[in-house]
């Protein structure tokens, strides 16, 4: 990753931080943006001594979360999520979204769902006029009878492509595989949305609609927010 878009999402991730209040529950997403409200909330719980809870999306993201000092709570004994914080692959004009990019994507949109305010922090890159165009939608399908399951999506008008880690299937932290799914351009989110999940077998997809509040888009220097 180049400096500046390094700089970026440190940017984003570290204003993110900024709307974490003292007792809240936060949902904490995943990926290289998200690390850097991770770290930085770690950091104001030793400077501030505010204390929080965090609800992880992935296993990767409990590991950070333990080590920058932040007590986890399960979404099941959370009587609600205050705010989540969480990155994107693809953010569109009317804040629609494509992730999945880390495989998290059925963790993200459970605690996602379940949030009082959904904050989306990404780098400029990550703002498009068209959701697929340039990155495949991710899918997460159960591992068995994976074939009948694809051919059910390419219907759908895609090439599903199933993603691999170092030359085996790769597999969430759920146990479960990813279609990466090329759309050439999604026109209509919504009702792609409602026919994956239609299909048996299908988990979840990566597309996430009406969920987000706030957008922060960070720059070299500074930051952007849509809210
Ligand atoms: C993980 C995700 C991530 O939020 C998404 O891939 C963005 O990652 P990054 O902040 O590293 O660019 O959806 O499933």
């Amino acid at each position: 990753m180049s400096s500046d878009r390094s700089a970026q999402k440190r940017n984003a991730g570290r204003r993110a931080a900024d709307y974490v209040q003292d007792g809240m529950i936060v949902g904490l997403g995943t990926g290289s943006t998200a690390r850097f409200a991770i770290e930085r909330i770690g950091e104001r719980i030793e400077e501030e001594g505010i204390s929080i809870q965090g609800i992880p999306t992935s296993v990767e993201t409990e590991k950070l979360a333990e080590e920058a000092g932040i007590e986890l709570v399960e979404l099941d004994e959370a009587d609600k999520i205050d705010l989540a914080i969480d990155g994107a692959d693809e953010v569109d004009e009317e804040k629609r979204l494509i992730k999945g990019g880390g495989g998290a994507l059925l963790r993200e949109k459970i605690v996602a769902y379940n949030s009082k305010r959904y904050m989306i922090i990404v780098d400029p890159s990550k703002k498009v006029e068209r959701l697929g165009e340039d990155f495949p939608l991710p899918v997460e399908v159960l591992p068995k009878w994976q074939k009948a399951i694809e051919d059910s999506v390419r219907k759908l008008g895609c090439e599903p492509k199933i993603r691999t880690y170092e030359g085996e299937a790769f597999l969430t932290d759920n146990g479960n595989n990813i279609l990466d799914c090329d759309f050439n351009g999604i026109d209509n989110p919504e009702e792609l949305s409602k026919r994956l999940s239609s299909i048996p077998g299908v988990l979840e997809n990566g597309l996430f609609i009406d969920m987000t509040d706030v957008v922060i888009i960070g720059k070299k220097k500074g930051f952007e927010e849509l809210d």
